[in-house]
């Protein structure tokens, strides 16, 4: 089974196997024929429904272009990349751990420096060799987080890692099979329902809506999500409904800093909101890391 190959903030390995006992079951019988990942990041939902229902015709979108040039590029050029890739590797491996942060950082540069006047609209080779930096820069990077300052620089500090795998041929092999027949797009969460066709389910998984101040990271890509934002989606949720469209949305559980904030609660209030535990950090401080919940919320099965 293919995997994230990228480690994206807001990832959803973790809550996999819950969010898979909530899918609906017209996948299984057949009846569901187009799968769509709006907010797609690393896509964790995506690789784990790939071999479970291979009859799904997919489509995947994300507003950070640098994913979208990842995307495409493993779906037409996977060997390529991965040549690209062993070469960073080797390099990384033949240098003491004194030396390899000066060349994490030496690919950062370049890395950013490649952005001002980079295409990122249509296909051609420097994508291949961008990928490359990304997945390394990913793979050696403290956290493996992708995060950028104002000016849209990757400027995140070099990891501590013994012994990284930066080029994993055989997933991203894998990876390359599933996007054969996935469409990939770049662009706002809006753009699917255009040509969106009626036995689809769709799942979101928005920037999460911060529950206090010191968790409002959700800045992705310098891309802030706000309250218009969620409303906005909610709306569009509305729309698809209408159509007879199976929908699942993610977000945070705003109860669990404030039993009063019923944001959600009141925008989804047509729909089936169920609470799923996951851990995750609330807080900067470790202390407060521990149980939290999350909310799936959903247009088909029971209401609780
Ligand atoms: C919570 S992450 C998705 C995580 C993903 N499910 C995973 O498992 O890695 C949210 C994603 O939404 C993207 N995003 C932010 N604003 C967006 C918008 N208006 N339209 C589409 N994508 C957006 C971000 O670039 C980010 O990749």
């Amino acid at each position: 089974m293919a995997k994230p190959f990228l480690k994206w903030a807001g990832g959803k390995r973790q809550l996999l196997p819950t969010i898979q006992q909530h899918l609906p079951p017209q996948l299984a019988t057949g009846e569901i024929q187009h799968y769509i990942e709006p907010f797609v990041g690393g896509g964790a939902l995506l690789w784990a429904i790939a071999p479970q229902f291979p009859h799904l015709q997919r489509g995947i979108l994300d507003l950070n272009p640098e994913l979208i040039v990842a995307y495409t590029t493993l779906q037409r050029d996977v060997e390529a990349l991965i040549a690209d890739l062993e070469t960073l590797q080797g390099h990384y491996f033949s240098l003491t751990p004194g030396q390899q942060p000066q060349y994490y950082y030496q690919i950062r540069a370049q890395f950013n420096q490649q952005r001002a006047g980079f295409d990122f609209h249509t296909y051609n080779p420097p994508w291949i060799q961008r990928t490359a930096m990304l997945i390394f820069l990913n793979r050696t990077c403290f956290n493996g987080l992708f995060r950028v300052n104002s000016k849209g620089e990757f400027n995140v500090p070099v990891g501590r890692y013994k012994n990284p795998k930066i080029c994993d041929r055989l997933n991203l092999t894998e990876v390359s099979q599933v996007l054969q027949s996935t469409r990939i797009e770049s662009g706002d969460f809006s753009q699917i329902e255009a040509g969106i066709k009626p036995n689809s389910f769709v799942y979101f998984d928005p920037p999460y809506r911060p529950l206090n101040i010191t968790a409002s990271f959700n800045a992705y890509a310098s891309q802030g999500f706000d309250e218009q934002d969620q409303i906005r989606l909610k709306e569009l949720c509305d729309r698809l409904h209408h159509q007879g469209i199976l929908f699942m949305v993610s977000n945070s559980d705003p109860h669990n800093t404030n039993p009063d904030d019923h944001f959600f609660d009141d925008l989804y209030g047509d729909y089936r909101i169920i609470r799923i535990p996951a851990t995750r950090m609330i807080n900067s401080k470790a202390r407060k890391r521990g149980p939290i919940s999350e909310l799936l919320i959903m247009n088909y099965g029971d209401r609780p």
